[in-house]
């Protein structure tokens, strides 16, 4: 019998008005930012909540099984995996490779070996519009797949118009791989900045090609990611600017 199963056998809801206030404590939501709180309407601990839910950081629960794709230093990865203590629900992976990551980015080293000792599975070199196919991942299903800040390259050459195609490719290509990847109640996140260049991704007309609709599109501010450094991507170790970006999240239209 599962906890949650437990506690509502044993407890005696006697009243209309106990009921009502046990049903608040185990559908509260924070309305902001819609991530359930372990407080209850009344404010008080709801000394379950943990163990049904896991450890929640944002939009992320340690029972949620997590997929990251494109990460860059590991940062973000490490972020999540230690707000949960124990990350054996996550699969962390970036396109680079190890040389790579080791030369460009001072912290991969320690964020992969944090990330393996909270027993995270790395994987590098996975190419988001082709993981769907890779040994390793196909016939894994996720809770949640992460894409933070997709980036194609810089393709200084380029128009404007042919540099926001081989974006909106790659974004394509990993959301069509997701398809096989993401469990019945899954969702797809991608952060993503909302000004200028970026602005004009359309992303969600690109999520409607692959039947997928935007349930929520929360404000992103990097303060609430402790450790988290956003990375340019392609060489060297700079951070971008993240303000202003968004999480947008998708659900296939039938759920
Ligand atoms: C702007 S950086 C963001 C890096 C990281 N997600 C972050 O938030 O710091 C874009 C990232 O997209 C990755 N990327 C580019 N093409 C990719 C592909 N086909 N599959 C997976 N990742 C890719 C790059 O390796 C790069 O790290």
């Amino acid at each position: 019998m599962g906890i949650q199963q437990s506690v509502m056998q044993t407890s005696a809801i006697e009243t209309d008005e106990e009921e009502e206030n046990a049903n608040s404590s185990l559908n509260w939501y924070n309305s902001n930012s819609g991530e359930k709180s372990e407080y209850n309407s009344l404010g008080s601990l709801d000394p379950w909540q943990k163990e049904r839910e896991g450890r929640w950081m944002k939009h992320y629960s340690s029972c949620h099984r997590i997929l990251l794709v494109g990460e860059g230093d590991f940062s973000f990865s490490t972020c999540l995996a230690s707000a949960f203590g124990w990350a054996s629900n996550m699969v962390a992976t970036s396109f680079d490779s190890q040389a790579f990551l080791v030369k460009n980015y001072r912290n991969a080293l320690s964020n992969l070996v944090e990330l393996r000792m909270r027993k995270c599975r790395v994987m590098l070199e996975i190419d988001a519009t082709k993981m769907a196919t890779h040994q390793l991942l196909s016939g894994m299903k996720f809770d949640r797949i992460v894409f933070n800040f997709p980036f194609a390259g810089f393709f200084k050459g380029l128009p404007r118009e042919a540099q926001i195609r081989l974006h909106r490719r790659l974004v394509s290509g990993f959301l069509e791989n997701t398809k096989e990847m993401l469990s019945e109640n899954g969702e797809i996140h991608i952060t993503h900045k909302s000004n200028g260049f970026h602005g004009e991704w359309k992303l969600e007309l690109v999520a409607f090609v692959h039947g997928l609709r935007l349930v929520e599109a929360v404000d992103f501010d990097k303060v609430e990611w402790p450790g988290y450094n956003t990375k340019y991507g392609f060489g060297g170790d700079h951070n971008f600017d993240c303000n202003p970006s968004i999480t947008y999240k998708f659900r296939p239209f039938h759920i």
